[in-house]
């Protein structure tokens, strides 16, 4: 009987130690995520090795709260309105939710629209079509373009080495006298970089913290077997090109703006879907408002065209004819690819 109880005590007091763990952990995260910003750059265990090797653009928490700064400062546009944040808002998982376009400096609008940013390190190339190669030179095309921030890299470096605070900060992350566009590109990198969406209960399902509903396990099993060959887990993206069969004829040709080649006519960067629920309107141009009318589209209003995925044809005919509980399914599971946390966190914003 007593050893009885001794065993009980002994079992309160690791159930407390492992409740105060827990609380401690979840604390911890909820300040430091990215947990890369405090311990180096650390890749969630159930993520592939990422593409972007730091090499001299050593992660910092410095160095990614210097990267978000920048990303939050009109300052490097040229009449001093637009940031990047204006266009990759957090609520709306780094896109610009409600708006097919954005708006840029002089009432500029956007050719396309815009995507999320997280989970970038593991990005093979950049935009719809691909056209930027490198995360160290991505912000490049938007801080020159003329209806996005319209400035030159020349005046923008002027600008941070004439501002109070920045040459300072640099100094502090990098070491050097002066402020020039390397470390620019460098700090932006480390903070889009730093910012890494893996805690939905998708995932919270894999570390087995969580437990999908049998609507969500479902809408998985369809969504491995009619999505999951360009949407791929865990990144949700293959990062491939195709085309989806949006359109027959295509207003902007794609990935053959790059390329030049036949094939790539309409195809596009396949995007993650991660966060999907809150980045719409969805496609390159923001023509479909809400996840029912993009199943409706993969269901039956793919378009026939010669560059058409063969994966969203069945027996020759386009469109993957899913029915309206399949569909509702796969938007259930959708839904599961929500992280709250990542949307909500206040350390990745200014
Ligand atoms: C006026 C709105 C606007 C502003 C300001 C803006 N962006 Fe974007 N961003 C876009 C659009 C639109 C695209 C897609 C362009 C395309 O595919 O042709 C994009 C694409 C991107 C991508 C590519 C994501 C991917 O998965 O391919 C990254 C990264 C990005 N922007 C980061 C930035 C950074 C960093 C800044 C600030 C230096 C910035 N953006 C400023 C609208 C904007
Ligand atoms: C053949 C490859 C392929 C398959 C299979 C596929 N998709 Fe896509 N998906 C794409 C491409 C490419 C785009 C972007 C097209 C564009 O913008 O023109 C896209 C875009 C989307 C978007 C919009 C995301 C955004 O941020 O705008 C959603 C949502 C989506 N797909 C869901 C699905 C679902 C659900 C399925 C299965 C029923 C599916 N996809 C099957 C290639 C594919």
């Amino acid at each position: 009987m007593g050893k009885l109880l001794r065993l009980k005590q002994a079992g309160v007091l690791l159930l407390s130690a492992v409740l105060l763990l827990l609380t401690a952990c979840s604390k911890k995260e909820v300040q430091d995520i990215p947990k890369a910003t405090t311990d180096g750059w650390v890749r969630p265990a159930h993520f592939p090795e990422p593409v972007y090797r730091f090499g001299d653009n050593v992660y910092s928490k410095a160095g990614f709260e210097l990267g978000r700064k920048l990303f939050f400062d009109p300052m490097l546009s040229r009449d001093g309105t637009i940031s990047c944040a204006s266009c990759h808002r957090q609520k709306d998982a780094f896109a610009d939710g409600g708006a097919a376009f954005s708006m840029g400096i002089d009432g500029g609008i956007s050719r396309r629209n815009s995507p999320v940013v997280f989970n970038m390190a593991w990005n093979k190339s950049f935009m719809w079509d691909g056209g930027v190669n490198h995360i160290e030179v991505m912000p490049l095309a938007p801080l020159t373009n003329p209806a996005e921030m319209g400035d030159n890299i020349k005046n923008i470096v002027r600008k941070l080495n004439q501002h109070p605070e920045y040459p300072t900060l640099f100094r502090q992350v990098f070491n050097r006298d002066t402020v020039d566009d390397q470390q620019m590109f460098w700090a932006l990198a480390q903070y889009m970089s730093g910012l890494i969406s893996a805690n939905a209960k998708y995932d919270q399902n894999i570390k087995g913290t969580a437990s999908l509903t049998t609507d969500e396990q479902e809408g998985l099993t369809l969504f491995r077997q009619h999505c999951a060959s360009c949407h791929s887990e865990p990144l949700f993206t293959d990062y491939s090109f195709q085309n989806n069969g949006i359109d027959h004829v295509f207003a902007d040709s794609g990935r053959y703006r790059i390329t030049r080649n036949d094939e790539d006519w309409g195809r596009f960067k396949v995007p993650t879907l991660r966060n999907v629920t809150l980045s719409g309107p969805y496609m390159h141009d923001g023509r479909f408002n809400s996840l029912e009318e993009v199943l409706a589209h993969y269901a039956n209003g793919v378009q026939q065209s010669a560059t058409l995925s063969p994966l969203l044809q069945k027996n020759g005919q386009p469109g993957l004819g899913l029915s309206d509980n399949e569909q509702q399914k796969i938007i259930s599971f959708l839904h599961t690819l929500t992280d709250e946390e990542f949307v909500s966190n206040p350390y990745l914003v200014e």
